[in-house]
């Protein structure tokens, strides 16, 4: 299965009735098992794309779609959002379900897979845990889980990490690598953290300013599992110099940039 981002375009139309493009003529193949970060300055529309993805929005223009799908299979997508969106009335393990639930999983396949992956993240022990029991890293573990468990065609992350400590998501950053690796989910990845995008993607998507244009793609074509090893660093910091490089600019007008749509 192949993610086909097609020409997108995407207007807002803001409190005073005016239209604001926010996305321009995207063309983006995501392959099966690949790993890609979209990376861009505040308020270039990477929130947007995910969710024109997953359907929660339509596109002004253009088309998403897939392909080498059996006709008539839709395929199925997790979205992981900043904050967990985990229901605190249930525990890890009931939220960790919920997805599975939702979908009619005969209980025996249910119970299985929803071990399976509360082990994956390292919450083991933390079943009949609430989410208010939990630390920040540990809630986002679980909203992992959750996404994960329907075995998803398409994983969708929007910041996931962003309102962690910098230690915990450090931490959270290398859980992911070995997670996606036994995984190995079809993934999009928003995020504004380029070091980040750097240790996780195959490819990373540069965004410009608003509205957001492709303005480059890079192959990160160190192995995913050795790039926090020594005989990369250079490597690595060559891609974190040349994605700032390109994107600086922007963030730095971004920053200054009065909200004309305020
Ligand atoms: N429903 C909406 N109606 C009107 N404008 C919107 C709507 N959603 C987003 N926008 C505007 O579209 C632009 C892009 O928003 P988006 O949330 O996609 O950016 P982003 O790249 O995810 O930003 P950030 O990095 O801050 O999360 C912003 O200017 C935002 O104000
Ligand atoms: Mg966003």
């Amino acid at each position: 299965m192949q993610l086909v981002i097609d020409n997108i375009c995407k207007d807002f139309t803001n409190r005073k009735g005016q239209s604001l493009p926010v996305l321009e003529n995207i063309s983006l193949t995501v392959r099966e098992q690949e790993f890609i970060a979209i990376v861009g300055p505040s308020g270039c529309g990477k929130s947007t794309l995910l969710n024109l993805t997953a359907g929660l929005l339509e596109p002004s223009s253009g088309k998403i779609s897939f392909t080498d799908v059996r006709p008539g299979y839709q395929p199925h997508m997790s979205i992981v959002f900043q904050e967990t969106g985990l229901f605190p009335w249930r525990s890890v393990y009931d939220n960790v379900a919920f997805g599975l639930e939702a979908k009619n999983v005969p209980a025996d396949e249910k119970k299985q897979r929803v071990q399976k992956y509360i082990e994956l993240v390292g919450l083991k022990g933390f079943e009949s845990a609430y989410p208010h029991q939990l630390s920040g890293g540990m809630r986002q573990r679980a909203g992992i889980a959750r996404a994960m468990s329907i075995e998803p065609d398409l994983l969708l992350m929007d910041e996931p990490f962003s309102a962690l400590d910098a230690q915990t998501r450090t931490i959270m950053q290398e859980e992911l690598v070995t997670l996606w690796e036994k995984t190995r989910l079809t993934t999009l990845y928003v995020t504004h953290n380029i070091q980040e995008a750097v240790m996780l993607a195959d490819r990373i998507v540069l965004l410009s300013r608003r509205p957001g244009r492709i303005s480059q793609i890079i192959t990160v074509d160190v192995p995913r599992a050795e790039r926090s090893l020594p005989q990369h660093t250079e490597a690595i910091a060559g891609f974190t110099r040349t994605i700032w490089e390109h994107i600086s600019k922007d963030a730095r007008a971004a920053l200054m940039e009065v909200e004309n749509n305020e």
